[in-house]
Order: C-alpha cells, then sequence, then structure tokens
C-alpha cells in the first residue's frame, strides 16, 4: 500500500429513482436560473431530455439554450463552437444530460466558457487549471463513465486522431443528478459495454501504482455491484433493482479512479478510440482480460483480494491462481455478453487490421495513463496483447 495519498471527491451527489425531481430545488441551493443544456440524438429521441425540461415547469428556471447534437467521442472543434453560444446566451451554469461524451463536452466547454477562451487544447494536462469554473450538473444517461464525479474530460482531437485527457479538480461538477430512470431505455449492447467501462475503471484504479485505502473501498464495491447485476440488467433492462445498482457501481468506479488513475487498458481502449474510433466501452470490454493478464505477475495479489471479495476464492489454492480465478470470471462475463447482444469482442471484427497495430501501439505509449499501470510496458508489450485480443 503506498505511504502518501490524496483523496478528493467534493460532488454533491443525489441519487435514486425519482432524484430528478428534487432537479429545481437543487439548482436554486447553487443559485442557477439560466442554465445551458447539453444532450445528444439518442438521450433525446429516448425521451430524456423532456423528461428534465418537464421538471422545470412552473418554476424560475428558463434554459438559455439547449445543445441537443453533441456528437459521439466529442472533439475539440465541437467544443469550441458551443462555447461561443453560451457566451452570446448569456448562461450561467451547465447541465449535461448524457453519456461520457455529452458530459465530457460539457467539462470542456466550462473550462472555455469560464476562462472566456477559445482554444481548449490550452488545458490539456494536469492542473493547468487553476481556479473555480461555472456550476457543471450533470444527469448520467448510461452507467459506465462515471464522468458525473470524475474530475477528467476526455476530449478527441481528430486532427491528430488521438484523445486529449484534461485533469483538474476544478472539472469536478457541483452536483450529480443519478436517477436510473435515465438509464432505463439504454440498449443491451450498450448496458453491456459502458458497464465493463465502470468495471475497467475499479479494476485498474485497484492494482494502480496510485491505489489508496479509500479508493480500494469504492472500487471493491463497485466491482461486486456489476458481478452481480450485469447479467441480469442486460436480460431486463426495466430491472430497476440492477439499473440502480449499475449506476452506483459506475459513480463508485468513476470516483475511485478520478482517485488512484487507470493503467495499461486504458491506454489502449484511448488509442483505440482514437486511430481506430472503437466507443470506449467496447475498446475496454475487449482488451480487459488480456490486459489482467499483461499485469498478472505484479498484481496477483490485488486481484487474489478482489476474488475474496467476490466470493469466488478458493482456500486451498495460492495467490495466482486466485487472482486466475478472477480473469477466468471476466472471460466468463464476456461469454455471456456477447450471447446476450450479439457483440463480437474481438479487434478484428470490429475491424482492425494487424497493421493498424504499430499506429494503436504508439499512441497507447503516449497516454497518460502508463505511468500508473503496476507494470512498466512498452510497445511490443502493447502488440501482443493487441495479437491476444485480436
Ligand atoms: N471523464 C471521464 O472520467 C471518462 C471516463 C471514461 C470515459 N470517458 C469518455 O466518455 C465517452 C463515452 O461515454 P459513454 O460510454 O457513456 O457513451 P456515450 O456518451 O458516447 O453514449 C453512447 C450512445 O448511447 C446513447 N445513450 C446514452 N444514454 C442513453 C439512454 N439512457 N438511452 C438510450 N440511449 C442512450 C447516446 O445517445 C449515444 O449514442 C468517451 O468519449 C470516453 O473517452 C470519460
Ligand atoms: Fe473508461
Amino acid at each position: 500500500m503506498n505511504k502518501y495519498f490524496e483523496f478528493y471527491n467534493p460532488v454533491k451527489i443525489i441519487a435514486g429513482f425519482k432524484a430528478l425531481p428534487n432537479l429545481p430545488f437543487e439548482l436554486k441551493l447553487i443559485g442557477v436560473k439560466s442554465p445551458m443544456i447539453l444532450t445528444d440524438p439518442g438521450v433525446k429521441k429516448a425521451g430524456l431530455l423532456n423528461k428534465v425540461l418537464k421538471s422545470f415547469y412552473n418554476t424560475d428556471i428558463k434554459p438559455c439554450d439547449i445543445v441537443d447534437k453533441i456528437p459521439h467521442d466529442s472533439s475539440v472543434e465541437t467544443v469550441n463552437e458551443i462555447s461561443e453560444s453560451f457566451k452570446k446566451s448569456g448562461c450561467d451554469s451547465l447541465i449535461a444530460i448524457g453519456g461520457g461524451s455529452v458530459i465530457d463536452t460539457a467539462k470542456g466547454v466550462n473550462i472555455l466558457v469560464s476562462f472566456d477562451d477559445n482554444e481548449l487544447k490550452k488545458y490539456e494536462g494536469a492542473e493547468i487549471i487553476d481556479r473555480e469554473l461555472k456550476p457543471l450538473i450533470v444527469i448520467p444517461t448510461t452507467s459506465g463513465t462515471g464522468s458525473e464525479a470524475t474530475y477528467v474530460a476526455v476530449i478527441s482531437d481528430p486532427k491528430n486522431n488521438i484523445k486529449l485527457a484534461f485533469t483538474s479538480y476544478f472539472i469536478l461538477p457541483k452536483l450529480a443528478l443519478i436517477d436510473p430512470e435515465m438509464t432505463l431505455t439504454l440498449p443491451p449492447k450498450l448496458t453491456a459495454t459502458t458497464s465493463m467501462d465502470a468495471l475497467t475503471h475499479a479494476i485498474e484504479a485497484y492494482v494502480s501504482t496510485q491505489n489508496n485505502p479509500l479508493s480500494d473501498a469504492y472500487s471493491l464495491t463497485s466491482i461486486k455491484l456489476i458481478n452481480e447485476n450485469l447479467v441480469e440488467t442486460i436480460k431486463d433492462g426495466n430491472n430497476q433493482d440492477g439499473r440502480f445498482n449499475l449506476a452506483l457501481a459506475s459513480l463508485l468506479a468513476g470516483i475511485s479512479f478520478s482517485n488512484s488513475m487507470v493503467g495499461i487498458i486504458h491506454s489502449i481502449a484511448h488509442a483505440l478510440g482514437g486511430v481506430m474510433k472503437i466507443p470506449h466501452g467496447l475498446a475496454n470490454t475487449i482488451i480487459l482480460p488480456f490486459g489482467m493478464e499483461f499485469n498478472l505477475d505484479k498484481a496477483y495479489k490485488r486481484y487474489s483480494e478482489i476474488s475474496r471479495y467476490l466470493g469466488i476464492f478458493q482456500p486451498g489454492k495460492s495467490e495466482k491462481e486466485n487472482a486466475r480465478a478472477l480473469i477466468a470470471r471476466i472471460f466468463e462475463l464476456r461469454e455471456e455478453i456477447e450471447k446476450l447482444t450479439g457483440l463480437s469482442l474481438n479487434l478484428e471484427d470490429n475491424n482492425v487490421k494487424k497493421d493498424d497495430f504499430e499506429k494503436i501501439a504508439e499512441k497507447a505509449m503516449v497516454d497518460g495513463s502508463v505511468i500508473f499501470n503496476p507494470k512498466e510496458f512498452n510497445k511490443e508489450d502493447v502488440i501482443n496483447i493487441l495479437e491476444r485480443a485480436f
């Protein structure tokens, strides 16, 4: 265990079915009257934007603007454009309704409008932002990124085929309103891959070089909730307990990795997103067990602790064998996902060619997550993992 650590999470969380009607009251507490609403076409089509707008009837909350066309894995250009309309519309805050793509776009817009700037790339990296931003309120509609409670924003830079990471305590939302009602419409494939993103956050944070007892507690609870609820919730998207538990798991994993960081699996997933446009959750679902196998010799004690927490630990067996049992459980989960959703969890069926490996590995090696992995790695190690996941 590390002898020194920092842990910070000041995000107010309100969670549960029927959390949404509390939104106007919460906005009043923050002092917000004229928020910009950000969402995307899928979320709007699922009727979720309307649910939020309805909660404003008979209140003095008047959205200054509604941006409902945010694309997947949104880019620096999108952020620049939206921030220009924010400045023109006299908005006082931002409300993000959506998954990580919408939430991270809102975080990017918040940086630009708060600094009255139009060049997002200036703020890339760690702790470049040095003062309070405008209030950001997040209503997640996927259970995956945990971005409602992370101090990270990931925004793509399509010109350079790379995903840029922005990290600062000031990026953290003011309020995370987690109403699992907002995730009931999430289709099985997205339910599966977004939850596997959360599982990857929790597992990578637990074995990261920055792990600490507080984020460990969040990670373990998250892993257990996903292990116990994912398959049942893919089978029945209206399973209310399952939806709530997955939403909590995503939140817990977000808080954990925001403080402990992620490792090789995210380095590769970010590169697969940047170079091959593979959605983030899917990329993690494909790479997770192979990244764990790579880390096994350095992380087996901690993998074995996780297996104990999940109730799959066998006392007669060694720590390494119990660590392998955890990896086997991840493979089993993936098989169930393939069976239930029709997804193919290999790189070949997701349009990756072996000729792309070199480019992907190069991008993975410059990702910010590299330094937090429990085991050092190089380009050849990444290529070996890509071969295994092919
Ligand atoms: N900031 C962070 O801490 C962090 C962590 C991990 C990932 N990310 C980033 O988040 C992004 C991925 O986010 P995501 O996995 O949440 O997916 P997403 O936001 O890209 O959404 C995926 C799709 O699901 C649809 N959708 C969302 N909610 C829905 C609902 N309830 N019903 C029906 N459809 C719905 C959307 O319209 C979209 O088409 C990536 O850019 C990734 O890099 C950020
Ligand atoms: Fe992630």
